[in-house]
């Protein structure tokens, strides 16, 4: 039947990793809604516009022709049919991500999108900052990863191939922005379930959200 997980928490948590096993595991489809956000700054980051003018970065916004795949195994992500897979990793994208993603217009229109694909999907695990607060209130398990900053900074620039104190630095400024934007902050629903996972490696964390789903 109809199964929603929403797993919201910051950079380096293990996220990423957790919702996509899991939604393997249990056969349901995934969605990053990071990466959608991701692949709009892209796309203002191409148009040019200034950042800082609100109005025109959410009119591009609002024009571009976003697709984003759910398959945990092999999703992509597409703007204006330009395969942005790859380039919305990369730092010009990180570094500019938080403040686009604090526009209110773009997040209206982002979390409309990501009600029509839980919608669509009899079982789903989606990621992200405000899911379990926001975008899915009524979820059928929450969960807030959390883990220690040096540990998330540790894992992000193992992936990234990136220096750690610069990865330290780029979490530290993205969380102050994610957590203090006045619409829809990084945040604990209060019924999430909150997972330190410092010392917990991806199958223990995954075997756990399991054991709650069946809970
Ligand atoms: O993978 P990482 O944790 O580095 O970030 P991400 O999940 O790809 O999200 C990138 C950025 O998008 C975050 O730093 C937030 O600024 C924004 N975001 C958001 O505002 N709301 C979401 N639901 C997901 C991401």
């Amino acid at each position: 039947g109809r199964c929603v997980v929403a797993v919201d928490g910051p950079s380096g948590s293990g996220k990423s990793t957790v919702s996509r096993r899991l939604a393997v595991g249990i056969g349901a489809r995934y969605l990053d809604t990071g990466a959608m956000y991701r692949a709009i700054t892209w796309a203002v980051l191409r148009s040019g516009v200034d950042l800082t003018d609100a109005e025109s970065v959410t009119k591009v916004a609002g024009e571009v022709d976003l697709r984003i795949g759910t398959d945990p195994q092999g999703y992509g992500v597409t703007a204006d049919g330009v395969n942005v897979d790859r380039e919305i990793r990369g730092p010009e994208v990180t570094g500019s991500v938080s403040a686009v993603a604090a526009l209110p217009a773009v997040r209206e229109l982002l979390v409309a999108r990501q009600r029509e694909i839980i919608a669509n999907a009899g079982r789903i695990v989606i990621e992200g900052r405000d899911i379990g607060s926001v975008v899915a209130p009524d979820a059928d398990l929450k969960v807030y990863l959390t883990a220690s900053e040096a540990a998330r900074a540790q894992r992000r620039s193992a992936e990234d191939a990136a220096d750690v104190a610069a990865t330290a630095a780029d979490l530290a400024r993205r969380d102050r922005l994610d957590s203090t934007r006045k619409v829809n902050p990084l945040q604990q629903a209060p019924d999430a379930v909150v997972l330190d996972t410092t010392e917990l490696g991806i199958d223990e964390v995954v075997a756990r959200l399991r054991e709650l789903l069946t809970e």
